[in-house]
């Protein structure tokens, strides 16, 4: 099967969130599986640099009249061994070579003609399952999030005509980003009018770009069997629960997976000390250079809880302020890495100026930092007020970091809850609250710290945890079930 996977990130290329992680080790896992998978990529200055001798195998123009090349070779910072991963890369300048964040200029403001820079990367994807590349056509095509959303529609109005008919997937990784646009923007997306409708992408009267992927798949995944369910109810729907209802005989939840080449303990080059479930004496080493490193006490006995995250609302930071006081009366220490919402990195930075030695607060997005922590840390926190996957919490178990998470999205379908009955039959990975408010996260982490006191159970916890699979292998599985069920 020859499937397009189209993104916006790609890790190590260029990373801001999960979605880059997903899409940087799935297309490995499926050429594992004897899927024949490439990836389709917009031409941002750090990924046209991952673009090995690239070659030219096309162009096509854009609705507003701007030419772009379609550029191929392999990535090999993707690759992964024998499975070598090779992409086309968008070259079109004046709408991707520009510095930092992919979406927004340095104001944190997104860039004004987003909806050309993403309708192009929909384009892409349909020319090159119609024969912009002889040598290659795709027979599905898998985008990701509302940046490769509109590849659906424009396979679907390609599909209306002439030609072999192409089955899309499209994976929501987080349904509050949608790409919305004000309708004037419709004639620049190069679609028909009839688009523009309840049944197509419109959104209360502007035009958005995840409706059109809801609308037009032929099959809609998202990174969770827990969040599929959720989007699904006006509380998590964003306004497009009714859709997402009526199309709910094509809708899945895949749940993510953990590439093993970047997230191992044993192997983890980021490390100071590398260790595994059946030795942990790196892990107390790696805790005390951690501390060290980011200017906390020292101190193997307190328990460091820790969080690496981008910092908006999704991620629950205004329970981890308001919990502070519960860790630190109880003799913990908290550590974030992140960055994001201006009030948040204020917060935060105050509490490690009010705390020193006892907060540290990392402003700013640091992956090797992000390993040395979760290698260092004993409690991950990810107390999300909705969360459609989550890694972090599933790294934090890889690394014998002990999760503490709400019962949403993915965060539920990973962790299992410590009581009694999961310590007695071994199933118990995490520490688990349900309601989303300082009483019932307050709970939970005094509850972190009676199951750190009884280091037996402490010990088993954590080592369960790290025997968790969560392997690309399964995940891919899924996905190429899915693939040939639609082709
Ligand atoms: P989301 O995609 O919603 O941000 P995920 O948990 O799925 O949440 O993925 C977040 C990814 O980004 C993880 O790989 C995490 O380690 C990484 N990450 C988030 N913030 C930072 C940061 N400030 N520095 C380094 N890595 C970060
Ligand atoms: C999104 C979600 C996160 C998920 C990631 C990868 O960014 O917020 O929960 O893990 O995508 O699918």
């Amino acid at each position: 099967m020859r499937i397009l996977q189209v993104s916006a990130e790609i890790y190590p290329l260029l990373k801001t969130g999960g979605l880059a992680d997903i899409a940087g080790a799935l297309p490995a896992a499926l050429l594992a599986q004897g899927c024949d998978a490439r990836v389709l990529l917009p031409g941002f200055p750090a990924i046209l640099a991952g673009l090995q001798d690239p070659v030219r195998v096309g162009s096509f123009g854009t609705p507003w009249g701007e030419s772009v090349t379609v550029l191929f070779g392999e990535l090999p910072a993707v690759s992964q061994g024998e499975h070598k991963v090779y992409g086309y890369v968008l070259q079109a300048p004046g709408l991707y070579d520009r510095p930092g964040n992919p979406y927004e200029d340095a104001n944190k403001r997104p860039y004004a003609d987003n909806h050309r820079r993403f309708a192009a990367l929909g384009w892409a994807a349909a020319h090159l399952a119609h024969g912009l590349d002889p040598l290659w056509r795709a027979e599905l095509v898998h985008s990701h999030d509302w940046h490769a959303a509109l590849a659906p529609a424009c396979l679907a109005v390609w599909n209306a005509g002439q030609g072999p008919r192409v089955p899309s997937v499209y994976t929501i990784h987080n349904l509050a980003y949608q790409g919305v646009f004000w309708p004037q923007n419709f004639g620049d997306l190069g679609l028909p009018g009839h688009v523009f409708s309840v049944q197509g992408m419109e959104y209360f009267g502007q035009i958005s770009f995840m409706k059109a992927g809801l609308s037009y798949a032929s099959h809609i995944s998202t990174v969770s069997p827990s969040y599929a369910r959720e989007i699904q109810t006006p509380e998590q729907g964003c306004g497009l629960d009714g859709l997402l209802r009526g199309r709910a005989g094509a809708l899945s939840g895949i749940l993510n997976a953990v590439d093993d080449t970047v997230w191992n303990p044993a192997t983890d080059a980021h490390l100071p000390h590398r260790f595994d479930v059946r030795n942990l004496t790196g892990k107390a080493r790696n805790k005390a250079a951690l501390q060290a490193e980011v200017g906390l006490t020292v101190d193997a006995e307190a328990p460091l809880f820790t969080v690496v995250s981008r910092l908006t609302e999704q991620k629950g930071l205004p329970l981890v302020l308001a919990g502070l006081q519960e860790i630190l009366s109880r003799g913990g220490q908290l550590l974030v890495l992140g960055n994001g919402d201006t009030q948040l990195e204020q917060a935060f930075a105050l509490q490690a100026k009010a705390h020193a030695g006892l907060v540290a607060f990392k402003m700013g997005y640091d992956e090797s930092l992000a390993h040395r922590i979760f290698g260092g840390s004993d409690i991950t926190l990810v107390p999300s007020l909705f969360e459609p996957c989550g890694l972090t919490q599933m790294y934090g178990l890889k690394y014998g970091s002990i999760p503490l998470v709400r019962r949403v999205g993915g965060l539920a379908d990973t962790v299992t809850d410590t009581d009694l009955e999961t310590l007695d039959d071994q199933t118990a990975s995490g520490i688990v609250f349900n309601h989303f408010n300082a009483d019932d996260y307050r709970r939970a982490i005094r509850r972190a710290f009676a199951l750190y006191r009884r280091r037996s159970d402490w010990n088993r916890v954590r080592q369960t945890g790290m025997r968790l699979a969560f392997d690309w292998a399964s995940a891919a599985q899924h996905y190429t079930n899915l693939y040939q069920s639609l082709i």
